[in-house]
């Protein structure tokens, strides 16, 4: 196995390795990379959604995935998926965001695998929030470590969102009351395996801080949200056919570029369950 940054600051590439095969003594080396470069391009997989599943859980038990209708087969995948005639109005995972940080234990790791992408555009764009937190100054650091951030899949998932969802003909979503439950997690926290601090944010699911006013929060969640994704500490991924991406969630956010109307684009996703956020 062999392992290239791909950037700077985070991602890279893992190349030798067939994941459907990895001896457990790769697992444990492939599973301290991703940890430290937070997001893994492995080429050339075509992995299938059986494989996928298996490899999933070597690295965990599934997370649980709410709001999303799952493969009828395999109930631990999402087929994030974009016809072509759908145009660019809506996109799944098209805004900045952390999968399920609304989640009292959000997802350690998310998988992500190629089945049909277009022929240009529809890239994984990824940032990383070790890097955004070691950018920030003292007093700035000293004061977020202070906050607890208020995560809801409100804006995504309550049932007000439901227009949004059914303009989607290949992806199945339903919006629920339970979208509007508020979980709180330390504004910077420790990785559980690096011990690196990190700030644990993203302006899709954290819509107040708590013990601010409101104009206060809404200030810092849009002061975080554009320190955080800030071109300096991003990875920008290039979809080729068979390529498996998996990043881990507790340190970056991501986004998937809509740019390709006229062309599907059809992705595998699993998640692993994560633990509870730490403060660092
Ligand atoms: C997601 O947010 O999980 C989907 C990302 C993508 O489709 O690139």
């Amino acid at each position: 196995m062999s392992i290239t940054p791909v950037t700077g600051v985070l991602g890279a590439e893992v190349r030798n390795v067939r994941l459907a095969d990895l001896e457990d003594a790769d697992l444990a080396t492939f599973r301290a990379a991703l940890c430290e470069h937070e997001v893994v391009v492995v080429r050339d997989q075509f992995i299938s959604p059986s494989d996928q599943s298996t490899f999933s859980r070597r690295l965990g038990p599934s997370g649980e995935t709410p709001f999303v209708v799952t493969m009828p087969d395999h109930p631990d995948i999402i087929k994030v998926v974009k016809e072509a005639d759908e145009g660019a109005a809506f996109n799944f995972g098209g805004a900045w965001h952390s999968d399920f940080s609304f989640q009292p234990e959000p997802p350690s790791f998310t998988i992500l695998a190629a089945v049909d992408v277009p022929p240009w555009g529809g890239d994984t764009v990824f940032t990383s929030m070790t890097a955004a937190w070691n950018a920030l100054d003292a007093a700035t650091r000293e004061r977020l470590s202070t906050l607890t951030a208020v995560h809801t899949a409100r804006d995504a998932y309550s049932r007000k969102m439901q227009p949004l969802h059914s303009g989607m003909r290949g992806m199945t979503i339903v919006c629920d009351d339970s979208a509007n439950d508020e979980f709180r997690h330390p504004m910077v926290c420790r990785h559980p395996e690096t011990g690196r601090t990190l700030l644990f944010f993203n302006r899709a699911y954290v819509r107040d801080v708590e013990g601010l006013e409101h104009d206060e929060a809404q200030a810092l969640i849009s002061f975080l949200h554009h320190h955080s994704t800030d071109a300096r500490f991003t990875y920008r991924h290039r979809w080729l056919p068979g390529d498996v991406v998996i990043w881990d969630n507790r340190s970056t956010q991501h986004l998937a570029v809509n740019d390709y109307g006229g062309f599907r684009r059809e992705l595998h996703r699993t998640t692993i369950a994560g633990s509870r956020p730490v403060p660092a």
